[in-house]
C-alpha cells in the first residue's frame, strides 16, 4: 500500500467484529509505513483507537481514485490551495508531501478551536509522528472560536485566494462543500466598508477537487451503497471517487 497509494485514495479496516469495513484516507505514507488520522466518532474507530502497537489488523487498499494534481511542465509550478475543515486535513498532508515539490502550496485548515487544529511537527523533532509542514507551504489557520488565528470558518476567507489558486482540493463536511459550491461571499474582513472583498463578491469555485466521505459496505465496487447522483450520473463513491469535481456533484441530494 505504501508503495502503490496516491493521495486522496483510502483503505478500508476491519474494526473488530464489525461486519462493515471502515474507509480511512491515507494521511502519509513513507518507504514500508502507512499513516492512518482519526477521530474516535463511533464504535469502529474506538475500537481502532484501543489497537496496540505489534497487533495486526485486517486492512484492504490502496481504493478509489485520488486527487488529480497538475505536472509542473517545464519547472512551471502552479499555485494549489487546500481547504481542509477538522479531520479533513487527513488526505491534504500526503498531497502536500506528494506536490510541495514541484508546486506552490496555500493550505487552509479551519477547526472548532485551536486543539482542533492538526499539530504539525515542529522541524527539530525528528521522530515525531506527526508529519511536519512541508518547506514553502503557507499555513493559515482559522477556528470557530478565535483561539488560533482568524476567527470564523475556513470558507470565510476562501474568496481572497481564488484569484492566486489554479487548482484548489477540498476535504471537510458536506456543509463546508455545500457553501463552496453556492457563490462566495467575500471574506467578512475584506468585506467592510468599501473593501476589496465588495468587488469580488458572488465568485464561483471552479476547478476544485473534493474528497468525500461516506458510509461504505464493500469499498471497491461491488455493493453500491455508497452511490451518489452527479451530473455525469450516478457514481460509486469507492470506485469512481472518493475524489470528485465539486462542480459535479448534486448537492442538494447529497445526505451523508
Ligand atoms: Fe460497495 Fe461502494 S461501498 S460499491
Amino acid at each position: 500500500i505504501a508503495a502503490a497509494a496516491q493521495p486522496g485514495q483510502f483503505i478500508t479496516v476491519r474494526c473488530g467484529d464489525f461486519t462493515l469495513r471502515r474507509p480511512f484516507s491515507v494521511h502519509q505514507v513513507s518507504s514500508q509505513e502507512i499513516a492512518l488520522l482519526f477521530k474516535v466518532a463511533g464504535k469502529g474507530t474506538l475500537w481502532l483507537s484501543q489497537q496496540q502497537r505489534g497487533e495486526s489488523i485486517d486492512i484492504l487498499g490502496p481504493l478509489g481514485k485520488g486527487f488529480s494534481i497538475p505536472l509542473a511542465k517545464s519547472g512551471q509550478s502552479k499555485h494549489l490551495l487546500l481547504i481542509a475543515g477538522g479531520i479533513g486535513i487527513a488526505p491534504l498532508v500526503f498531497l502536500m508531501q506528494h506536490a510541495s515539490s514541484q508546486h506552490q502550496i496555500t493550505l487552509i485548515h479551519g477547526a472548532s478551536t485551536a486543539a482542533q487544529l492538526y499539530p504539525f511537527s515542529s522541524a527539530g523533532k525528528k521522530r515525531s509522528k506527526l508529519s511536519p509542514l512541508p518547506k514553502g507551504v503557507q499555513f493559515i489557520p482559522v477556528t470557530e472560536d478565535g483561539s488560533m488565528g482568524q476567527k470564523g470558518m475556513a470558507t470565510d476567507i476562501l474568496p481572497d485566494f481564488l484569484d492566486w489558486a489554479d487548482q484548489v482540493y477540498a476535504c471537510g463536511p458536506v456543509d463546508m462543500y455545500k457553501t463552496m459550491a453556492l457563490p462566495l461571499n467575500p471574506s467578512p474582513l475584506k468585506g467592510e466598508g468599501k473593501g476589496e472583498g465588495e468587488k469580488r463578491s458572488n465568485l464561483k469555485l471552479t476547478k476544485c477537487q473534493v474528497s468525500l466521505e461516506v458510509r461504505m459496505g464493500c469499498g471497491f465496487g461491488a455493493c453500491y451503497g455508497c452511490t451518489i447522483n452527479t451530473k455525469k450520473g450516478l457514481k460509486q463513491v469507492c470506485r469512481d471517487g472518493p475524489v470528485f469535481e465539486l462542480d459535479d456533484i448534486l448537492w442538494q441530494e447529497v445526505r451523508i
